[in-house]
């Protein structure tokens, strides 16, 4: 039974007022809060556990180093992956990405190999994409979404071509909400030859994950949309892929020997994993998806479902504000603009002063905010603690901008 009141006990900072209302917090797609757990764990790895990792023999060495490591193994187990060491740790969905075009996509790609992305990309999925075409004269195929915002996977299918090398795709849009069927993307790649990258930045937040089942290449995470902590997240890498990657960055823990004239590497994933990694940053983040598995991500989406559809109806219903993207296969993440002149950023101090925090901006996504013929929306994405009368909160919110602005 999800029991969402009790949910949002387990986060201190929900029960705190902003401008001397009780805290809406409406912008879980930018970063979420985080669970006492994961707060405690961080106080615990400092204060009791600390030290550095994979370096030392003595005891909080030891203790650090399988703490970081048990993490690996609960990211396999949360994405269901082949195994822990499909995993390679890093800062976030930013860092993934940009290793797989350095360690994966530059050595192969030859002027005028193709990557194809959808126009809802966050810059995360765009610019590195951006480097290989300055760097290497890769081409970007680009695939609209519908009227609705929705993405025909068939679309993504038929854009792959026999240059394509790799189909580079969000799972959920962190703008629209949309959610790609990126399992069928992933089957016609295979067949195609072509591999697949998801980010799944959003996608992991608000729906059960089986990298396997998926059947992608590789599948990017952020720990701190995940209710963990800033500077935390993986990275998938099917097996034969890690193979084929050459390391990104050079240093300390990824290497077996280094002399004046010779260099040999560690095994993956540690060969891809140079310096002191974000060790308690980490561990928090082990134990964010430790309580997520604990509730269950398939409760956790049954509850988002519900705010989704609600949310859906009560903005949807509303003729002065404009709702982008309304396809029904969505995560409950909403952008709109008021009819008029309003800017955004008005909306967003409005409802800031109810106590209410949405972001307001093109969200990282400039080819989507072209393709939308905006500069800028206003954006509530819900997470696994948010309630239906918080939604009813936004409503009210929104008819006081309305007012004062509309
Ligand atoms: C879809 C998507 N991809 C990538 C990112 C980048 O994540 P990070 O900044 O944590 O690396 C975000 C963050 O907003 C996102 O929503």
């Amino acid at each position: 039974m999800y029991d969402v009141q009790k949910i949002r006990e387990d986060f201190p900072i929900l029960s705190r007022e902003i401008n001397g209302k009780p805290l809406v917090y409406l912008d879980n797609g930018a970063s979420a809060q985080k669970p006492q757990i994961v707060i405690d764990a961080i106080n615990r790895a400092y204060a009791e556990e600390y030290s550095n990792v994979h370096r030392g023999l003595h005891t909080l060495s030891n203790i650090s180093t399988e703490r970081y490591e048990a993490v690996r193994s609960t990211i396999a187990h949360f994405l269901n992956a082949q195994d822990e060491n499909s995993i390679i740790m890093n800062s976030g969905t930013t860092e993934g990405i940009n290793m797989v075009a350095y360690s994966w996509a530059m050595p192969r790609f030859e002027p005028g190999d193709e990557i194809v992305l959808s126009v809802m990309e966050h810059h995360a999925n765009i610019v590195p994409w951006q480097f290989l075409r300055e760097r290497q004269g890769a081409v970007l195929k680009w695939v609209d979404v519908d009227g609705d915002g929705a993405l025909d996977p068939q679309a993504v299918i038929d854009a792959i071509g026999p240059k394509t090398r790799l189909v580079a795709i969000t799972q959920t849009s962190n703008v629209l909400g949309t959610v790609v069927d990126v399992k069928s993307i992933c089957a016609a790649a295979r067949e195609k030859g072509v591999a697949v990258l998801v980010d799944g930045s959003q996608g992991s937040v608000h729906m059960p994950v089986d990298v396997q089942d998926i059947g992608c290449d590789f599948y990017a995470i952020t720990g701190h949309k995940l209710y963990g902590p800033s500077g935390s997240g993986a990275i998938y890498v099917h097996p034969d892929r890690m193979r084929e990657m050459r390391p990104f960055m050079g240093g300390g823990d990824m290497i077996r020997e280094v002399h004046k004239d010779i260099v040999t590497y560690n095994d993956a994933p540690m060969k891809f994993e140079a310096g002191t990694p974000g060790i308690v940053q980490q561990i928090g983040l082990g134990v964010a998806l430790e309580y997520l598995m604990d509730l269950g991500m398939e409760n956790i989406a049954a509850h988002e479902a519900g705010l989704r559809d609600y949310a859906k109806r009560q903005l949807e219903g509303l003729n002065w504000l404009q709702v982008q993207g309304t396809t029904a296969d969505k995560a409950a993440i909403f952008s709109f603009s008021l009819e008029g002149a309003a800017h955004p950023h008005d909306i967003s101090t409005i409802l800031d002063k109810k106590g209410i925090a949405v972001r307001a901006g093109h969200h990282c996504a400039g080819p989507l905010m072209d393709h939308l013929g905006l500069n800028a929306t206003c954006r509530a994405s819900f997470g696994m603690y948010n309630t239906l009368e918080e939604v009813d909160k936004l409503v009210e919110g929104l008819e006081l901008c309305r007012d004062l602005l509309g």
